[in-house]
């Protein structure tokens, strides 16, 4: 961070520079105050690629590779093909990169495999990420963002001011079922009373087996501390649950006077806590990342750096291994075109090249038809007011629910704007089944109706538009993500192990193809490990 000269307001003083030094200063000067048309659009100035810490070394003497997919995993494989001297063609199906990373804004059509077509009329500037919307910090993905410059900025994966709502079913029931409680009183009351009850048994000698006496006295100094209980090992409330909105603590008298803690047996009834482990997650602790502007700066990043681009609307209809390398006919724009290269690199979903010809030994389309394509759903609603900001004090974050719409994300960016994107529900399973057997219309209709046992009236009147996707019914993805059958991702004898080997001339490669399964981690680790194999057998050769 600069800071401008004192005593001169920006204007008179890049006015000033500009009549002694010229445009390139005033230029210069800009860039310094973060002022440049393009530092206010958040992209970054070009610079050609460096080396990450991954990088093939060897030049390839311009051997030819197809690509297909120009999804996260074929882009990232391209994109280090190319700095290795290759000569990349990648072909994707649709008209966009990104494939499940998909930033849908106005105008973005949508059509399921049953024709159910879509538009979106999102205002422009608003958007959702319809794929992956979330990033850890020791994923790869952050690698690539840091090389290709695209700017990130944090999303809220957790905050203490969203909700945990349940309602009765199976084992969760009790007064405070149908009732939305804040994580943190939620928490807070939780973990008090597990202090006081561990605490009391430790003081009444029940853990002696375990623990000297030393232990016994840190223990309890801790869970005085971790759940707020007093000198007597109770838990009596703590300001950590907050306070009802007319007793907050302010200026003058107002000392505040926080929730009353809830009683145990009904938070313990009502499942709350089920959900405090979700944010312990190895990939979904805070803090987490967004792109700033949409999750899909990723892919067109990545294909900004293509000499060659990518060839859209290619559909592959046969991939074949020849005695020199491989040739992969497309269908586009009604005509059957044929493309031969060293190598080929394909990241086509396995339950999609399930349809897809080819000449792979019955063992390979054996093993191809071996993962099942998950049933993943989103719904966004764009709201005319940021009614979770002003009326619920939730500035980003998840509140979470036992409801068939999962969870519900309130946007970790244009805080304190007019609009908003709140994805209304985000499902898996039998849920996302049951929403993709819906018309969008009424998906967004159940969405509502769920999330306004929540959010109350403004759930449903603030709202203008939605958009949503059932990605096991998107042709070209088949599955928000595949799950490998019991004892189908292993060594070398299980058909992933197997598939890790490419099938001739061609490797798999995809998160599908990765330990790290519906992240773009996985697509980018095992999009390096494919280029490093198809790499090291092309120097040999
Ligand atoms: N990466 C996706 C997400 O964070 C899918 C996923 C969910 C993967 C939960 C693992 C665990 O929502």
């Amino acid at each position: 961070m600069t800071t401008t000269p004192t005593g001169l307001s920006r204007r008179h003083f890049l006015h000033a520079l500009g009549v002694t030094g010229g445009a390139g200063a005033v230029l210069g000067a800009m860039e310094t105050l973060g002022v440049t048309p393009a530092a206010s659009a958040h992209t970054m100035a070009f610079s050609a690629p460096r080396s990450g810490d991954f990088t093939l070394q060897g030049r390839s003497n311009g051997k030819r590779v197809v690509v297909l997919g120009a999804g996260v995993a074929g882009l990232a494989a391209a994109y280090e093909l190319t700095k290795g001297g290759y000569r990349v063609y990648v072909l994707e199906a649709s008209r966009r990169v990104g494939g499940r990373n998909w930033t849908a804004r106005r105008g973005d059509i949508s059509v399921e495999s049953d024709g159910t077509r879509q538009r979106a009329q999102f205002d422009r500037g608003q958007y959702m990420n319809m794929g992956p919307a979330r990033i850890p910090q020791h994923h790869t993905t952050i690698e690539y963002c840091r090389e290709l410059g695209v700017e990130l900025e944090v999303f809220a994966n957790a905050n203490a001011s969203g909700y945990y709502y349940n309602q009765p079913a199976g084992n969760v029931s009790g007064p405070l079922a149908s009732t939305p409680v804040r994580h943190r009183q939620a928490k807070a009351d939780l973990f008090g009373y597990t202090s006081e009850l561990l605490a009391k048994a430790v003081s009444a000698g029940s853990l002696d087996a375990e623990l000297s006496a030393s232990d016994k006295e840190q223990l309890i100094g801790y869970l005085r501390s971790f759940g707020a209980i007093n000198t007597s090992n109770t838990y009596t409330g703590s300001s950590r649950a907050g306070y009802p909105e007319d007793a907050e603590p302010g200026g003058w008298f107002d000392t505040g006077t926080p929730n009353p803690p809830l009683d145990l047996s009904a938070l313990l009834a009502s499942g709350v806590g089920r959900n405090f482990s979700f944010e312990a997650g190895w990939d979904q602790a805070m803090l987490m990342f967004q792109p700033v502007g949409g999750m899909d700066a990723i892919p067109t990043a990545l294909a900004e750096q293509l000499p060659l681009g990518v060839n859209y609307g290619a559909a592959v209809t046969r991939i074949e291994n020849t005695s020199t390398g491989v040739t992969v006919s497309y269908s586009q724009n009604a005509t059957t075109r044929r493309i031969d290269a060293d190598y080929c690199i394909c990241t086509i979903p396995p339950q999609v090249m399930t349809g897809i010809d080819s000449n792979f030994s019955a063992q390979v389309k054996a093993d191809l038809a071996v993962p099942v394509g998950n049933n993943v759903g989103k719904v966004g609603q764009q709201y005319k007011r940021r009614f979770w900001e002003t009326d619920d004090g939730i500035m980003g974050g998840i509140t979470n629910t036992n409801m068939d719409i999962g969870t519900i994300w309130y946007p970790s960016s244009g805080y304190l704007g007019e609009k908003g994107v709140v994805v209304g529900s985000y499902n898996f399973g039998g849920n996302a089944t049951a929403f993709g057997n819906l018309s969008p219309a009424e998906r967004i209709e159940r969405t509502v109706q769920r999330g306004s046992l929540i959010h109350g009236d403004a759930y449903r009147s603030e709202l203008e538009t939605g958009f949503t996707v059932a990605w096991h019914k998107m042709p070209l993805q088949k599955g928000g993500w595949v799950s490998w059958p019991s004892g189908t991702q292993g060594g070398p004898d299980t058909p992933y192990g197997r598939l890790t080997e490419p099938a001739g001339n061609v490797y798999f490669a995809g998160d599908h193809m990765s330990h790290v399964i519906a992240w773009q981690h996985g697509a980018f680790e095992s999009a390096r490990k494919s280029v490093t194999a198809l790499h090291a057998r092309a120097l040999a050769s």
